[in-house]
């Protein structure tokens, strides 16, 4: 089409001057390390392939794929080959582009980066590309992605999509929120009702119908190889001791008082958490971490730890027969205890364990090996951590709370930093479509981010048009940029509707609940 040639050139001039006077920009978004472009030679791509023997199927479809919705035709008139270089990183790779296109990595990864790289020549040059060389590797090692399928459960397909998404930004972190108050996500041979009864919330916080869904182990299995395809690897996320009603739904013997109490189906922190006193609660999470385990090879483990209210334990003969035995003088140790106890555990099968930095306010007794990933401003001493900033990476939060400007002007630290990682909280987000206007463009910034380590919103800025435009071919959905840094009316009003969710008799139920305990409580020490 002559007004898409004349747009591409147009694109490739501003390119040359942007040259001319130094300042080179590349539009490849994350930004490689090193690119160096000879703007006098072309390569003219009639069709196109990969050397197949060298790509998995998961690789080549997605390529092919994008390569038809160029309208570039599969075919042998380049041939895309690879070359084994023992010299590169397990990230790292290079791509050249000249009279014919070779991709040179050590390993799996590196080749699926370099194709995400083609593709976006792909996109901006057409069928005529200049030659190219580039040398690319990441800054950090974890480079994550957030779902939780405990609020809103996504199918298998739809996961596979988030996948393909991740892998476009060339992340290669996905971890699994698999279990919460509102839904148990994944199937467990040694507790069948965990996903029978705690997979079904009545209803959601949009509407009153019921919402349900849970993963079977084939269906893990096949996810993961998905994700492996793509040189992405999976942490689970078992999160305890609170956000654990779709449990305690199933198995009431887990909670403090036995209480009989159905799956939540409101947002909102709940007060009935697991005993940490009971053996019979480590037998459990012991029962579950195994057969996760044994479902997610790779060596994360992320065991939740947020927003734990210690009303019961406070009450619970159990807990204070425990924090007596252990000599704990309060509840928060009683949960460092207890994070202590499940990262051991995770340990003894060679699994580096995580959990949130969030709400504990004396954490002295946790373990220095217990990995955070690190949603406030907390130190985290010498231990390992994932930046999950709720104030930049939150990427569930109105944009009137954090801005496309946050997200990319957030500065990521050296030294134990393994990386970072957005999340993708789903209170609100009830599907795809909704999951794409939160996500996009924030995480085209935080991609920026943590493969080049370092980014500001000016520089990201420059990119924008082209970011946007490389989404609508790939179908992905966003939100523009008057909405993702909004004004100050727009931005209120995003944290007004976002605000909502404060409206519920939530916080009075709690009180009337948490009499009802105290009233149990001491009835039973009166027996
Ligand atoms: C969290 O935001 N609940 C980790
Ligand atoms: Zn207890």
């Amino acid at each position: 089409h002559p007004r898409v040639r004349r747009q591409r050139q147009m694109c490739i001039r501003d390119r040359y001057i942007d040259y001319a006077k130094g300042f080179f920009m590349s539009h490849i978004i994350p930004t490689p390390l090193f690119e160096k472009t000879d703007e006098t030679k072309r390569v003219f791509i009639k069709s196109l392939s990969l050397d197949e023997r060298n790509v998995n199927g998961s690789v080549k479809d997605d390529f092919y794929d994008f390569i038809r919705k160029l309208k570039l035709p599969v075919g042998n008139d380049v041939v895309v080959s690879f070359t084994h270089d023992f010299s590169l990183e397990n990230e790292e790779y290079r791509l050249e582009v000249n009279e014919k296109i070779t991709v040179y990595s050590s390993g799996e990864a590196g080749k699926v980066f370099a194709l995400q790289t083609l593709k976006q020549l792909l996109f901006e040059y057409g069928r005529t590309i200049p030659f190219i060389a580039i040398k690319d590797k990441p800054k950090y090692k974890i480079r994550g992605f957030m779902l939780d399928v405990g609020r809103y459960f996504y199918p298998v397909d739809d996961v596979k999509l988030f996948i393909r998404k991740m892998s476009l930004h060339k992340l290669n972190f996905l971890h699994l929120h698999l279990t919460e108050d509102q839904g148990w996500r994944v199937e467990i041979y040694k507790y069948p009702l965990l996903t029978q009864i705690g997979s079904v919330r009545k209803k959601t916080n949009f509407n009153h119908r019921q919402h349900k869904g849970y993963y079977t182990k084939a269906q893990i299995k096949s996810i993961v190889k998905y994700a492996h395809d793509f040189g992405i690897s999976v942490m689970p996320e078992f999160d305890i001791p609170g956000h654990s009603r779709s449990a305690l739904a199933c198995y009431n013997y887990l909670g403090c008082f036995e209480r009989n109490l159905p799956v939540a189906d409101h947002w909102g922190v709940k007060h009935d958490v697991l005993c940490a006193g009971k053996e019979s609660t480590y037998k459990f999470v012991e029962d579950i971490v195994d057969e996760l385990c044994e479902l997610f090879p790779d060596k994360y483990f992320h065991i939740g730890g947020d927003e734990v209210p210690k009303h019961r334990w406070h009450l619970c003969p159990h807990c204070q027969a425990m924090m007596k035995k252990l000599g704990l003088n309060n509840e928060d140790e009683l949960q460092c205890c207890f994070m202590n106890r499940i990262n051991d555990y995770c340990a003894g099968k060679n699994k580096q364990a995580f959990m949130w930095s969030w709400d504990l306010k004396d954490d002295k007794l946790l373990s220095e090996n217990l990995g955070f990933t690190k949603c406030g401003d907390i130190n985290t001493g010498g231990r390992p951590f994932i930046d999950t900033s709720s104030k930049a990476y939150y990427i569930d939060l109105p944009y009137g709370y954090i801005s496309l400007k946050d997200t990319a002007n957030h500065k990521l630290y050296d030294g134990n930093c393994l990386g970072a990682e957005a999340t993708l909280w789903t209170e609100y987000v009830p599907d795809m479509k909704k999951a794409d206007k939160m996500t996009y463009p924030r995480l085209g910034a935080m991609c920026e981010t943590v493969w080049r380590g370092e980014n500001s919103y000016e520089q990201f800025h420059n990119k924008l048009d082209y970011y946007y435009s490389y989404l609508d071919k790939n179908r992905i959905g966003y939100s523009k940029l008057y909405f993702a840094n909004p004004n100050r009316v727009l931005g209120f009003l995003q944290r007004i509707w976002f605000e909502k969710r404060q409206l519920t008799w939530e916080g009075l139920s709690n009180i009337l609940d948490d009499l009802k305990v105290k009233y149990i409580a001491k009835k039973n020490s009166n027996l």
